[in-house]
């Protein structure tokens, strides 16, 4: 059957040049590999836990056998013995009976303990390993495939494979059960039943072959759906402006039909089994009914019996036998996947070189985040100074250094403007001071220590950002500036003020008690929709505020803010943060002209660096020519010559 590349359906249009924007999601070929079982095993609770599960089916399959032979032997008392035979056969027929039912208990429970066990904790691992994706992860992994991972995969371990294993395992001992039953009643009938059963593997083996990779293309075909929703839902207001719902509309039932092919392909499948298997049963029933007619007088009513009834439910077994296995390996594909992601290499949340040392299994995935005192001083920094030592960083996808060799010293408690064009590299070079891009080389050192070898949570927990995009969650005030609730409402409103929305918050429906009352029923909607961008910002900028920490950065932090609001946040900046470092990024030259030094980025190289007066005192100076393009130079002017 020829498919379309389902797998870049969404693709195909970024992938281009030598860049590569997207990867490509992967497809499993051929046999699940042993790996992918014993990742499964691991995940139940190891291979004590499975065995004990394998016995309990085995019980269950003898106990069948024995309950159906004590059934023929009472049948026989009934007829023939005395009542101490019939009291001894009625006897052996419960206590099978009760054999049956008590191992179809146990083994019901088990199967139940560990399936949970296995679902929550391959679950667990791989949420952990997401949440802890580099961010370039994310730049590269569309956001539908990981929803796809998270509900589709996620939703087989949960309900599908456990069940298909054991189908399959009980499926498997029903055959051999039946395979015994007739050996042992008329062993000549194992003679044609041993090409039959060679046919009949031949039969499941392509089936297996068509349909496990059926399987796999439904399932990555699933994830072009949800990118193509999310991104629709995303950009609604684009696609009407621009009228182009009906576009977005055929392109969603191209997908849908494309995953749907998929799906009545299997269905198809299933059909080609079902028909070959039903004539192989016939078979199977029609030779044993002959061997039971020409062994007439050689074998009791029981035993002729026994090997009539399980013949006939050969059939149905074989079938099962080869759909069971068939899902085991195909729903076994969702494991597959989750295991792909579960080896997503982690953030360097442990040191450098503690984390080099170690292999890349889901076993030392950090449950908690390292204990930050582990590696430097719980006051670090004190001071805030900050030190760029040769920096160089690239981005996974990109080809060119986008940071070269940047050098640069910050004293404690200075306050700096970086400014350059668009795509100078100032965000990279905050990103950089965060971790959330990895420099390739140098060190970056506050207070003496360089932060690329600490871990991750000392270093983001200690330093304050405002980033260029504005990031609020669902919930109150309160939970967006204070997730931790670590502070008091009177410190949440004095940052308020400093930002300059207190009044607006008090306005804010819900909660009573006007300013300093709580904040906690003073809702925001999602990503903040309910407040203006600039709002959204001011409230970030409160939230970093409120962390007191020694270096503060804002990028473009009040690039939708009215000029007279921005004034206002650099007389705070000016009057309360005095022994805080500051990084401030800006466009708006009037935001940083008061500060004691301005970095100017050019192609990732830092092309100047000085206070603002001296820089607008050369003539040849980027920053004076920005300040000369602003029209507005000598207000800038004499802002910088104010405040040296
Ligand atoms: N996640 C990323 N992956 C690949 N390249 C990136 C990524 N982010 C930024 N870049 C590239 O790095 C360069 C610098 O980007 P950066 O965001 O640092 O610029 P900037 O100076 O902050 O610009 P702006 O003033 O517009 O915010 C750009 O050429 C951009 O294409
Ligand atoms: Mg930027």
């Amino acid at each position: 059957i020829k498919l379309p590349d389902i797998a870049n359906y969404n693709n195909n249009k970024l992938i281009t040049g030598s860049g590569k924007l997207i990867d490509k999601e992967k497809k499993q070929v051929g046999e699940v590999p042993i790996t992918i079982y014993w990742f499964y095993v691991k995940a139940c609770g190891g291979i004590i836990a499975t065995l004990l599960l394998i016995l309990c089916f085995i019980w269950i399959a003898v106990s069948w056998v024995l309950e159906t032979y004590g059934l023929g032997l009472w049948m026989d008392s009934l007829q023939s013995g005395n009542s101490y035979t019939r009291i001894k056969s009625l006897a052996v027929y419960i206590i099978f009976s009760i054999s049956v039912l008590l191992s179809a208990f146990i083994s019901s429970l088990l199967e139940a303990i560990l399936s949970l066990r296995a679902a929550q904790k391959i679950h667990d691992n791989m949420t952990r390993k997401v949440v802890l994706a580099p961010c370039s992860w994310f730049d590269t992994t569309p956001l539908g495939r990981i929803i796809n991972r998270f509900s589709q995969d996620i939703s087989t371990v949960d309900k599908e494979i456990m069940n298909n294993l054991s189908e399959f395992l009980n499926c498997a001992l029903g055959t051999i059960q039946i395979i015994s039953v007739i050996g042992w009643t008329i062993p000549l009938l194992l003679i044609p039943l041993f090409p039959i059963m060679l046919f009949t593997s031949w039969i499941t083996y392509q089936y297996l072959q068509l349909s496990r990779d059926l399987k796999r293309l439904e399932s990555i075909s699933k994830s072009p759906v949800f990118v193509l929703f999310s991104e629709t839902v995303q950009g609604l207001p684009i696609i009407r402006a621009f009228k182009q719902q009906e576009r977005f509309y055929y392109t969603c039932a191209e997908r849908v039909d494309n995953m749907n092919r998929c799906h009545l392909y299997l269905w198809l499948c299933n059909r080609w089994l079902n028909f070959r298997m039903q004539n192989l049963g016939a078979l199977v029933a029609g030779c044993v009914g002959l061997g039971v007619v020409f062994s007439a007088g050689n074998i009791d009513n029981t035993t002729a019996g026994l090997a009539l009834i399980y013949s006939l439910s050969f059939t149905e077994n074989l079938t099962f036998l080869a759909r069971t296995h068939a899902n085991v390996q195909m729903n076994l594909n969702s494991i597959e996947r989750i295991q792909e992601y579960t080896a997503v290499k982690s953030e360097k949340y442990h040191t450098k070189e503690s984390n080099d040392n170690k292999s890349d299994t889901d076993d030392e995935i950090p449950s908690t985040i390292v204990p930050t005192t582990s590696v430097v001083p719980s006051n670090w920094p004190s001071l805030g100074n900050i030190q760029f030592v040769d920096i160089n960083v690239k981005y996974p996808s990109s080809t060119n250094y986008i940071l070269n060799k940047v050098n640069f010293n910050v004293p404690n408690g200075k306050k700096v403007g970086i400014v350059g064009r668009t795509g100078a590299g100032k965000s990279t070079l905050i990103s950089s001071l965060f971790r959330t891009v990895e420099p390739e080389s140098g060190a970056i050192m506050i207070d003496g220590v360089n932060i690329l070898n600490i871990p991750l949570h000392s270093l983001r927990s200690r330093v304050a950002i405002v980033p260029q995009e504005p990031i609020l969650f669902q919930g109150s005030i309160r939970s967006n500036l204070d997730p931790f609730s670590t502070s008091v409402d009177e410190d949440l409103w004095n940052v308020l003020k400093s930002v300059h929305l207190s009044e607006y918050v008090a306005s804010m429906p819900g909660g009573t008690g006007g300013e300093y009352g709580p904040l906690d029923d003073k809702l925001i909607a999602e990503k903040g929709s309910n407040l203006s961008v600039g709002q959204r910002q001011l409230l970030c900028m409160a939230r970093a505020l409120l962390r007191k920490a020694p270096i503060l950065v804002l990028d473009e932090c009040t690039a939708n803010v009215d000029h007279e609001t921005d004034s206002l946040i650099q007389d705070t900046v000016r009057n309360e943060l005095t022994n805080i470092t500051v990084l401030c990024i800006a466009h708006r030259l009037h935001t940083i002209a008061f500060y004691d030094l301005v970095l100017v980025m050019d192609k990732g190289s830092v092309a100047e660096y000085d206070s603002p007066l001296k820089l607008m005192q050369d003539d040849k100076s980027i920053f004076y020519s920005m300040c000369m393009n602003s029209g507005d130079f000598d207000n800038l002017y004499n802002i910088a010559k104010a405040a040296s």
